[in-house]
């Protein structure tokens, strides 16, 4: 590997992609690969530097990952974090104890030895973000503390000379005050990395992979019109164009006149082979008298599985099977180390008499901000690379109750007028989305002289980069104003429109 790497040695923390994602961030390009890997195999990578990610358990135990000890020994800088860091000292015999009490969230982090390069630029005194039970007790020969909390005696430890550095807070995650500034600290004054480092690399990397790995082969991918499968479908087109097909399956759930749009967009941008199906029909059957958020996501995964592979099935006999799958929908999905929240149909199984040579995510390990920066440079319009995420199940998760199609006609003119309006004020781009929802309530209301009996809209709107956490957007009153008034007086059926305040968690960004 010729260009500058930071190796992310995972030992099963749930923050491992999120540390090469900040690391990405600073112009470096970082991989997380498994602490399964060999010495060997990891040396000849030729890292700049190597760090240690967190993990969920102690040392001291048999089955916690352990790496062997020559890795400290390569020269390399190496900067362990949490667990990473309790792994450093217990490779160089240090202590490890279990305190009492966890140690978890915002804690005040004074600095011991100002000079130390990795805590360079850092006041004396700073909020940091712990979450953990063991501590270092006791550092290893040659090792001194650099800061600790009141909790805990050795928030940071080095070896200098060694070039070993370990802290035992969090530095990837935003709550860490400083924590950018240390990992920049590692890169630039540890690793003496150039951080010349750019998404296009990416993009001539992947481009160049993709090529070789299809070969001469066909690739089906199933496009939604999202921003990830959009990505996905153009980097694979630019690699092999008209060996690209891509299925593109109308459940009549999408927002107004998206079908057409998405359908257009890429007939008419990329070079490759489109295939839509219309199956508005079987999905609203399929979906009858179903009221249950899980009932009615497992009952569009269903038939978006038969109808999609039915296609597949018919048209493709062997080739490979690519999908716009980014980070968050891998950990969301219950993948990672995060509990499962909700079913996601991102990742799309496979009948078993369908064989592929094999599954291609081109974006897999990117977050969304930088799936749409992968866009950007692709030289995807504005308005597909910023277009906002949609849910697979469509408008399915945005009517709470049973859909039907007349209660999707309503909802589509209520997100309409919203999409329009907010358009129009140019307050567009500071929310990550936006949408209406129909919550399957109905209120009185008076409407020129007459009582009103009708439905309930809801808007949603958050801010957020990468969706797994949110703050509900602080729309202008009079632009919510507007939007209130124009979709009652436009939509028929409606007579009240409210704005939703709940970030996430404790709410999700949909509704169901
Ligand atoms: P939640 O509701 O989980 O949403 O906070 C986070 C982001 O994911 C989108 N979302 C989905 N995307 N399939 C998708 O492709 C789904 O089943 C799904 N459910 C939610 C949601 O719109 C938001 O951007």
């Amino acid at each position: 590997m010729s260009k500058e790497t930071i190796i992310v040695l995972d030992f099963g923390g749930q923050y491992n992609q999120l540390i090469a994602r900040r690391v990405r961030d600073l112009s470096v390009y970082a991989e997380v690969i498994p602490y399964t890997t060999p010495l060997e195999e990891l040396a000849a990578m030729q890292p700049k530097g190597i760090i240690f990610t967190g993990g969920p358990n102690s040392v001291y135990l048999e089955s916690s990952p352990h790496y062997t000890k020559e890795i400290l020994d390569l020269g390399v800088p190496v900067l362990g974090i949490c667990y990473g860091a309790q792994l450093m000292a217990y490779m160089r015999d240090g202590v490890i104890s279990h305190a009492p009490v966890s140690e978890y969230g915002h804690v005040e982090m004074n600095i011991a030895k100002p000079s130390s390069r990795l805590l360079k630029d850092i006041p004396e005194m700073s909020v940091c973000w712990m979450s953990h039970t063991d501590y270092i007790s006791e550092v290893p020969a040659g090792f001194e503390v650099t800061a600790s909390t009141a909790n805990c005696p050795c928030a940071a430890m080095e070896n200098e000379a060694q070039k070993l550095y370990s802290v035992q807070f969090h530095p990837e995650v935003t709550h860490s005050e400083y924590g950018r500034q240390i990992l920049k600290n590692f890169l630039f004054e540890i690793c003496c990395c150039a951080g010349d480092w750019k998404m296009d690399s990416f993009i001539d990397e992947t481009v160049a992979r993709l090529r070789e790995e299809i070969g001469d082969k066909n690739v089906v991918l199933g496009l939604s019109g999202g921003v990830d499968s959009s990505v996905a479908a153009a980097l694979i087109s630019r690699a092999v164009g008209r060996q690209l097909t891509c299925v593109f399956v109308d459940q009549g759930l999408m927002r107004k006149n998206e079908g057409d749009f998405v359908e257009k967009t890429f007939t008419s941008l990329f070079d490759m082979n489109f295939i839509r199906k219309n199956a508005a029909e079987q999905f609203y059957f399929r979906l009858k008298g179903l009221t249950d958020p899980e009932d009615k996501r497992k009952a569009i995964g269903e038939e978006f599985y038969r109808v999609f592979w039915d296609i597949v099935r018919e048209k493709f006999s062997d080739g490979y099977f690519a999908q716009g799958t980014i980070y968050p929908d891998y950990i969301e999905s219950g993948n990672g180390h995060a509990d499962k929240i909700k079913t996601h149909h991102n990742e799309v199984k496979k009948p078993a008499d369908i064989k592929f040579l094999g599954v291609i995510e081109p974006l897999r390990l990117l977050f969304k901000d930088e799936v749409r920066k992968v866009g950007e440079q692709l030289g995807l319009p504005e308005e597909l690379v910023w277009r906002q995420p949609f849910p697979g199940p469509g408008l399915g998760v945005r009517i709470i109750g049973e859909v039907t199609a007349e209660r999707i006609a309503i909802l589509q003119e209520a997100d309409a007028v919203l999409q329009d309006e907010v358009k129009r004020s140019g307050y567009e781009r500071e929310m990550a989305q936006f949408f209406a929802v129909l919550p399957g309530v109905k209120t009185v209301g008076v409407m020129g002289d007459h009582r009103t009996y009708d439905e309930l809209v809801a808007i949603r709107a958050v801010t957020t980069d990468d969706f797994m956490t949110a703050d509900w957007a602080k729309i202008p009153y009079d632009l919510l104003g507007r939007i209130s008034d124009r979709i009652i007086n436009e939509v028929d059926h409606v007579n009240r429109v409210v704005y939703d305040i709940t970030s996430k968690p404790p709410g999700t960004v949909e509704w169901e």
